[in-house]
């Protein structure tokens, strides 16, 4: 008996862990691009890559508006005021219009996309759906006092449970929402908020190698920046800078971010490779990526690295940190480059990070005996796959710790 729960935990653990990578296969920009009634608000979702936010989810309802509708948003507010108003239209719950009359009690708050930004305060990113009298169904603000402004028209489409898409008549405007002051892209302070986010040795090569400059000239058609933590800068492996030229030190740092806005929907639902602003005719200088349930996780062909935290996502600018120094195969991976030999890194001496404590600087690499050494003279796929490799054995290490846990557990009721 006891053997069966403890089998059936692990079966559990490990289909939970192998839970799916998989998004749910639809695609919002082509369920809209059917009618032309919607091009307007289909438009807005592909500027603020809520598209992508959208079909990486499933069990979710898209409350559409039609161009006249839309009149009341489009061109009349900044992209990022836009975005947020338009998230508070994606339900993530499934609503077909069966179930829109069948709301128990007639009422009901449900979650929006606006709910996960983390830009809602209080109950703001919660659409309070409820059936009226006469068959109509109203959508309103779940702010205390707010008028259920909105109604529901008509259906547009269904791919039971994973997306339903319903026609309403007019946006849903939480209080605040259009008037909140957007948080102004151009204004930002890149390297203010990446010494806030512990990210100051990456925050300062950008300021002494003067491509911090580079990032701002294209602010205003899209950044997004991977801004490795100062842990990253410590571990194991990194290469020494001092080594490098200096036009190397800009490739570097120029790898480490996009000349386009790619939150982290976007980054989920990535099948390509992606340029960067080192990227010029004689490097490539791309990055691909790899999803596992809401982590992104980097792949530059020397090693993958983790999309830790979102420092700033207002349209078109995204800051994430990262968790390892992104190291671009054009500089670290064929060639004998200046990188360091791997002698030198492998011998016991010099290294502080080598010391015994579990600093987090350890913490990338703590489960295969991964090679100590950044680049190898290995292609692309072997150097890339074999620390990927002991990212999932990390994974793997952790669920079976979880199960001990639960084994415990059990043996003490
Ligand atoms: C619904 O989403 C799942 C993934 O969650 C996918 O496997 C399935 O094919 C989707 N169904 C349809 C009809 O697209
Ligand atoms: C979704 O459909 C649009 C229009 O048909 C297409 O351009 C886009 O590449 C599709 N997106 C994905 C992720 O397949
Ligand atoms: C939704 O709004 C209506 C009208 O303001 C209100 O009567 C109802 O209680 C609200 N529903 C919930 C679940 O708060
Ligand atoms: C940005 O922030 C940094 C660090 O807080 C500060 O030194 C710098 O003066 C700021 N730059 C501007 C233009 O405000």
């Amino acid at each position: 008996m006891a053997a069966l729960r403890i089998f059936s935990l692990l079966v559990l653990t490990f289909s939970l862990l192998s839970v799916s990578v998989t998004v749910g296969g639809h695609n919002i920009t082509d369920i809209l691009a059917g009618s032309s009634d919607y091009s307007q608000f289909n438009s807005y979702l592909t500027q603020t890559k809520l598209a992508d936010e959208i079909n990486s989810r499933t069990t979710i309802t898209v409350l559409v508006l039609n161009n006249g509708a839309m009149s009341a948003l489009a061109g009349k507010h900044p992209l990022s005021v836009i975005k947020n108003a338009l998230s508070l239209l994606v339900l993530l719950d499934y609503y077909d219009p069966q179930k829109l009359h069948q709301i128990s009690k007639g009422t009901t708050l449900t979650t929006t996309l606006y709910q996960t930004t983390g830009n809602a305060p209080g109950n703001l990113g919660f659409v309070n759906v409820t059936d009226l009298k006469g068959g109509k169904v109203g959508f309103g603000s779940a702010a205390s006092g707010s008028k259920l402004d909105s109604s529901y028209t008509k259906s547009v489409k269904q791919i039971p449970y994973n997306i339903s898409v319903l026609e309403i008549d007019a946006p849903i405007i939480a209080p605040g929402i259009l008037t909140a002051p957007a948080p102004s892209a151009a204004g930002v302070n890149i390297t203010g908020l990446l010494e806030k986010a512990g990210c100051k040795t990456f925050a300062n090569l950008l300021v002494t190698s003067g491509v911090i400059k580079t990032y701002e000239s294209t602010v205003d058609k899209g950044l997004t920046v991977f801004a490795p933590s100062d842990e990253a800068f410590k571990a194991d492996g990194v290469p020494d800078l001092s080594k490098l030229t200096q036009a190397e030190v800009v490739s570097l740092l120029e790898y480490h971010a996009l000349a386009e806005y790619k939150p982290k929907g976007s980054l989920k639902t990535n099948k390509d490779s992606i340029s960067t602003l080192a990227t010029n005719g004689a490097g490539k200088f791309d990055l691909t990526t790899s999803t596992s349930g809401d982590e992104v996780v980097l792949h530059t062909g020397v090693g993958p690295s983790r999309v830790a935290d979102t420092v700033l996502d207002a349209t078109p600018v995204a800051i994430f940190t990262v968790d390892n120094v992104l190291l671009p195969t054009e500089l670290f991976g064929k060639s004998p480059s200046p990188a360091p030999a791997p002698e030198p890194v492998s011998a016991p001496a010099p290294s502080p990070a080598k010391s015994p404590s579990p600093s987090p600087a350890d913490a990338p690499s703590p489960v295969a005996p991964s090679p100590p050494a950044p680049p190898m003279d290995t292609p692309e796929g072997a150097p890339a796959d074999a620390p990927a490799e002991s990212e999932s054995s990390k994974a793997k290490n952790a669920a079976v710790h979880v199960s001990a846990i639960c084994l415990l557990r059990l043996r003490l009721e």
